[in-house]
């Protein structure tokens, strides 16, 4: 028998009992990198692109329809062949912060690049960690990105690239709180509201990426849904504008179109904190005056005449007999429930797709974890034709205080044709 020598032993497991406590404490910082970071890719909403229902998260595959052709959402879970698992940090870095390939080619901005050019080094460090050991690995694979020609080209992003983004760190503003710092950071970086609420300039490049120029936030347009201003809401509390990111309502209004998708995977996970200080800097931007101010007297003459039910207009009669019920003859709705008519975004709209399209489709709340219900409005489009349509959203839109251009037919039927059942 050999003869053991047992001294190296010990000290070989004395070295493994130490490297094992700073394993130990190393797994314990890690997890709490992955948890952050995990956290951090909900202030991104990376699902909304990278993740498809019923498929593995982060497995790509979202079908962006833009006017250049069809753009993929790839997989970037850390699977090798499929994904993202061979990404180093520096590449991870180019191509979230710069939409730089590893091969040096280009990501069409359809991926919020120029936002997230703003996210920090130590956030940009915990999402890759989250993404390379706290995503499961997928094999799905997504269809081929191929646009028409010249836009075919992904070389040729790179001179929008030099046109257009700006790839600047963060800025903070000198003399704004902490909080308002903190709040411009989740929203000109991660949360990339720009991308939706800032009117595209004429390459579809965003007009302005951050708080040092009027045109960010002053609202724009997707899908000819009207996206409405940010700056200063000025008819919402704070609280109110933390209510609707955390709960997709609030005491006036409800969240349509795209905006619901934006609470559902993210504004509803995000902390008390962080939408406080959102809507403190959406506060701290002021600037643009209310759609419509409350006019108490042409309020009480439209409840008025509704409550008497006598020589209607064909628009009146129509909103007794189908809207009343919930939105009320005062146009007030009920707070939390049914959203208000009177003054709404949506209705004093320029462009009133938004509200066409709620008539037609109807509409249904967010489900979240602070407001898991989900009260719906049903859609009219199959009982009404778009005459009447027209009639209706043209009285919403001028009764009570609200003071807006009349609908035609002809807008009705454009955006009942975009709609995939005609419904
Ligand atoms: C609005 C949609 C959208 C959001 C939100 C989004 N992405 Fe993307 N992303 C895309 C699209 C589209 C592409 C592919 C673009 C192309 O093919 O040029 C892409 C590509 C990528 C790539 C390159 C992957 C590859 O194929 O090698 C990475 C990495 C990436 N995204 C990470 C992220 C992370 C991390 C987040 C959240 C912080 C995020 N994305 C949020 C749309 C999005
Ligand atoms: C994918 C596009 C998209 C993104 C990204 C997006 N929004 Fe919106 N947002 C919309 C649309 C569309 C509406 C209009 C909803 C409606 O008509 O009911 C809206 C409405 C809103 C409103 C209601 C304003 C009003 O006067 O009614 C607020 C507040 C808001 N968004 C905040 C944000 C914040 C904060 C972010 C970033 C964290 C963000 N949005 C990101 C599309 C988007
Ligand atoms: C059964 C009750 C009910 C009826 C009837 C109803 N609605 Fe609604 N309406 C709702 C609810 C609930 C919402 C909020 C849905 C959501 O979260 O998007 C809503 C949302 C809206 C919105 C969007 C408000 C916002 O803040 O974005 C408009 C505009 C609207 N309704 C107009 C109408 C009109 C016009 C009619 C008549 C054709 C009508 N509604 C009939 C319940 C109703």
């Amino acid at each position: 028998m050999k003869m053991l020598n047992l001294k190296p032993l010990f000290v070989a497991s004395a070295v493994l009992l130490a490297s094992g406590f700073a394993l130990q404490a190393q797994a314990e910082d890690e997890s709490q990198l992955i948890k952050r970071g995990e956290y951090l890719s909900r202030l991104g909403d990376c699902m909304a692109c990278h993740s498809l229902p019923g498929k593995p998260d982060f497995a790509g595959g979202l079908a962006i329809e833009s006017n250049l052709g069809t753009i993929y959402a790839t997989n970037i879970t850390p699977d090798k062949t499929h994904g993202i698992g061979n990404y180093s940090e520096q590449q991870f870095s180019d191509a979230v912060r710069k939409g730089i390939l590893p091969d040096g080619s280009r990501l069409y901005p359809a991926m919020p690049y120029p936002a997230y050019a703003k996210i920090s080094d130590e956030d940009l460090h915990a999402l890759y960690v989250y993404f390379m050991k706290g995503v499961q690995p997928s094999a799905e694979q997504v269809p081929e990105t191929k646009l028409s020609f010249p836009f075919s080209q992904r070389w040729g992003m790179r001179f929008w690239n030099w046109a257009f983004t700006a790839e600047k760190p963060f800025q903070p503003i000198g003399g704004a709180s902490a909080e308002v710092n903190r709040g411009a950071y989740i929203v000109e970086s991660l949360g990339h509201c720009g991308s939706c609420h800032t009117p595209r300039g004429f390459a579809m490049n965003e007009e302005a990426l951050d708080s040092s120029n009027a045109a960010f936030l002053a609202g724009g347009s997707l899908n000819n849904w009207e996206v409405p201003s940010l700056r200063g809401l000025p008819r919402w509390s704070e609280q109110e504008i933390v209510d609707y990111l955390q709960t997709g309502r609030n005491d006036k209004a409800a969240t349509g179109g795209e905006m619901k998708a934006v609470v559902e995977h993210s504004s509803s996970h995000m902390t008390d904190a962080d939408l406080k200080a959102i809507a403190a800097y959406l506060k701290f931007l002021g600037g643009n005056p209310p759609l419509q101010a409350y006019d108490m007297q042409a309020a009480q003459v439209t409840e008025a005449k509704l409550t008497a039910a006598k020589n209607l207009t064909e628009g009146e009669r129509l909103y007794l007999d189908n809207c009343g019920a919930c939105h009320f003859v005062s146009g007030k709705g009920a707070p939390g429930i049914f959203p208000e008519l009177d003054q709404a975004t949506i209705v004093n709209a320029k462009d009133p797709a938004g509200l066409i399209h709620t008539i037609l489709q109807g509409a249904q709340q967010p489900s979240t974890a602070k407001a898991p219900s989900t009260l719906a409005m049903p859609g009219f489009g199959q009982r009404l034709n778009d005459e009447e349509v027209a009639q209706l959203a043209t009285f919403v839109r001028q009764g009570w205080s609200n003071n807006a251009p009349a609908v035609t037919p002809a807008q009705v039927a454009e955006v009942r044709k975009s709609l995939k059942h005609g419904e």
